[in-house]
């Protein structure tokens, strides 16, 4: 990963790490990279099954959790893959699920937050925190 990590390679660093998900339940893989604001540090992670099924966590806050853990704070950029979705999978079947939005809500700044996903041959879909979690619960 370079030091100022591009959109492409912040897909890249998801896809990546969606091969390393364990999702023997599912068979459904995902991937996230994200670059936090304060240093550009990139952090990825993919789902974990578990066989009690609510133990599973999800690729995103995989991620953000380690970046978390290190002390950043600041999402600057998200990318996120659905390794096993068809090439023409809608937005819906790629996006991030309602706790994983939330948690990317509390970890984002309006003004610079970015989301990728991930649409494969090297295009993504772009959205703002507030196109990705309308109305999103803050305290
Ligand atoms: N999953 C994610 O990793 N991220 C999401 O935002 C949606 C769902 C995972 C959880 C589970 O391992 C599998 O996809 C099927 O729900």
């Amino acid at each position: 990963m370079s030091k100022h990590p591009s959109d492409s390679e912040l897909i890249a660093a998801a896809r990546e790490a969606a091969g390393r998900a364990y999702a023997p339940y599912s068979k459904f893989r995902v991937g996230a990279a994200v670059k936090m604001a304060e240093d550009e540090t990139v952090f990825s992670g993919c789902n974990i099954e578990n066989a009690s099924y609510g133990g599973t966590v999800c690729a995103e806050r995989t991620a953000i959790f380690a970046a978390v853990a290190t002390g950043l704070r600041k999402i600057e950029t998200l990318a996120l893959t659905v390794l096993d979705a068809p090439e023409d999978a809608e937005l819906k079947d790629r996006s991030p699920c309602g706790i994983c939005r939330q948690v990317i809500r509390e970890f984002a700044d309006d003004d610079l937050t970015r989301i990728l996903i991930d649409r494969g041959n090297d295009s993504w879909d772009l959205l703002t925190i507030e196109e990705l979690l309308p109305h999103g619960f803050r305290l």
